[in-house]
């Protein structure tokens, strides 16, 4: 199985796929990783200080990975992280952590990002954003997960249910818009 993990930066999708790759026998492609080493930039956006991603070019790369057949690597699920993930093809479910705005705010904090990121990315959050993106291009194959009060432990053991079908988590059933009105 290809499993695709996104949502909004901080919500934790690299500690947790570390995590999972202890429990499923998966090979983990980060993509973040993946955008530095083949520098899948398209330019600079000044204003906001950071690279913009060429999301084409992202996706091909992200074909060619997935299905590179290495003879030594022999793992029978693909774990593919990062919060571009969901807009590329390929996986046969979709992931979305979401976490709420007010926890996330410290998070993003402790990265180092910008007073004008952080605001941005809690909006996309308390706005569904990967969920809503997520779920134009995959529809019933997107999942959403609240981490919010659960330790990454917990997380991996939701998705575990989630790949052998045990539970399912549609998308729909959060909502962070309250942060917007404070
Ligand atoms: N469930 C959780 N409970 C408490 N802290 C968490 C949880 N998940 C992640 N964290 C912490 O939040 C921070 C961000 O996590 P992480 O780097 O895994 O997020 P990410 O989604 O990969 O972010 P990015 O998109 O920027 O790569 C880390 O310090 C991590 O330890
Ligand atoms: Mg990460």
């Amino acid at each position: 199985m290809i499993i695709f993990i996104t949502g909004t930066p901080g919500t934790g999708k690299t500690t947790v796929s570390h995590l999972l790759k202890k429990q499923l026998p998966c090979r983990l492609v980060d993509i973040n990783q993946l955008v530095e080493d083949e520098n899948l930039y398209t330019g600079l956006d000044e204003e906001r200080g950071y690279k913009i991603v060429d999301i084409n070019s992202l996706c091909t790369f992200l074909q060619d990975v997935i299905h590179l057949k290495e003879p030594h690597v022999n793992d029978p699920h693909i774990v593919v992280e990062g919060h571009l993930s969901h807009l590329c093809p390929g996986a046969d479910v979709v992931i979305v952590l979401r976490t709420n705005p007010h926890i996330l705010e410290d998070r993003l904090k402790a990265k180092g990002f910008k007073e004008s990121k952080i605001r941005e990315n809690l909006e996309a959050e308390a706005l569904d954003m990967c969920t809503y993106e997520a779920y134009q291009k995959y529809k019933d194959q997107t999942q959403e997960i609240d981490t919010t009060s659960k330790s990454p432990q917990e997380i991996v053991a939701t998705i575990l249910e989630v790949i052998n079908g045990q539970k399912s988590y549609p998308v729909g059933g959060i909502d962070f818009s309250e942060y917007l009105l404070e």
